[in-house]
């Protein structure tokens, strides 16, 4: 399988991509790094081991905490949107330990020890990326791709009107990450996820008849964001962090990625964090390839079954 490392603020969908990494035969999980994002850090440790004690227990997958604040920034949290992130759930921790290695260490260590194998699937805030970019200015040159998902494409954004949470909440980190030299592909918020990645009720429907203890844990964990979604006009769950794992590991998903000069603002007054997209005719090299369209129907259907799959706890 691909070699992989997911860097998650892991509530709701990021849980989903964690089953994604963790479940799909394509993938080979080397990881999981633990950045400062949506909901409280240690909730979202709770999360991430509630996840892959769902997945089957005992996966000999480490989880690597990280960077608790952003760069520069006081931390914003997205717990109006998430709750805890996981739908209130409980579930025993049994054994599961976080490593003693620091989430940006790991990065750096496992990205240098195979140099061009590893990619990184970042769907939080960029700070542990930027970090370690930091710490090895080999980093960037060692990874083989890294799939960002974050900004928006010249659309709306979800925490103002200007920017997508993941860049608003670590603007200088993002921009860093931009400048670093990646292969990078961005998954944006809008009119990708916004559009194409949402699971409406007829779809959720089908996920909570399969009755399996993960589609369960799926109709749990999506429960509050549905609400939110609901209350401001989206019609159904959005799934944008198990759509970029998706995107790596079947990039026959992908309908339509063109190159862009990808910068992210941080000194705006209305527009913190917002992703400027340039395309061609502004004279800026490409530095990004970014999703603009996916076949929804497939994507779906690879959840779908996933979801299907019984596992042992
Ligand atoms: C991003 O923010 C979080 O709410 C989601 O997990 C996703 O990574 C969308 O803006
Ligand atoms: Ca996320």
């Amino acid at each position: 399988g691909t070699p992989l490392v997911i860097d998650t603020d892991t509530a709701q969908d990021d849980c989903v991509a964690l089953l994604v990494g963790l479940l799909d035969p394509a993938a080979d999980l080397r990881a999981i790094t633990m950045v400062a994002g949506n909901v409280g850090f240690d909730q979202q440790v709770r999360n991430a081991f509630m996840t892959l004690n769902v997945a089957g227990g005992r996966t000999g997958v480490p989880v690597h905490l990280g960077c608790r604040r952003p760069l520069v920034r006081e931390w914003v949290s997205a717990e109006n949107v998430h709750g805890d992130g996981s739908g209130g759930l409980r579930m025993d921790q049994d054994g599961l330990e976080p490593s003693g290695e620091h989430a940006v260490d790991a990065l750096v260590r496992m990205a240098a020890e195979n140099p061009g194998e590893l990619s990184v699937v970042a769907i939080g805030p960029l700070t542990n990326i930027a970090a370690a970019v930091v710490r090895d200015p080999g980093f960037a040159r060692n990874v083989k791709s890294l799939y960002v998902m974050g900004g928006s494409n010249n659309g709306r954004g979800n925490i103002t009107a200007a920017a997508e949470f993941n860049f608003y909440v670590d603007p200088e980190a993002a921009k860093a990450v931009f400048a670093a030299g990646f292969d990078v592909t961005v998954v944006p918020w809008d009119p990708l996820t916004l559009k194409q990645a949402v699971f409406g009720q007829e779809r959720l429907d089908e996920i909570a008849a399969l009755g399996t203890p993960l589609a369960r844990f799926f109709t749990r964990i999506c429960g509050p964001t549905l609400e939110f979604d609901r209350s401001v006009g989206i019609d159904g769950t959005t799934h944008p962090d198990s759509l970029t794992a998706a995107v790596l590991l079947r990039p026959e998903l992908v309908r339509a990625a063109s190159r862009y000069h990808v910068d992210v603002e941080t000194a705006g007054e209305l527009t913190r964090g917002y992703s400027a997209m340039s395309w061609g005719v502004h004279g800026l090299e490409p530095n990004a390839r970014v999703v603009e369209e996916i076949d929804a129907e497939a994507f779906f259907g690879y959840v779908l079954e996933l979801l299907s799959r019984d596992t042992e706890p």
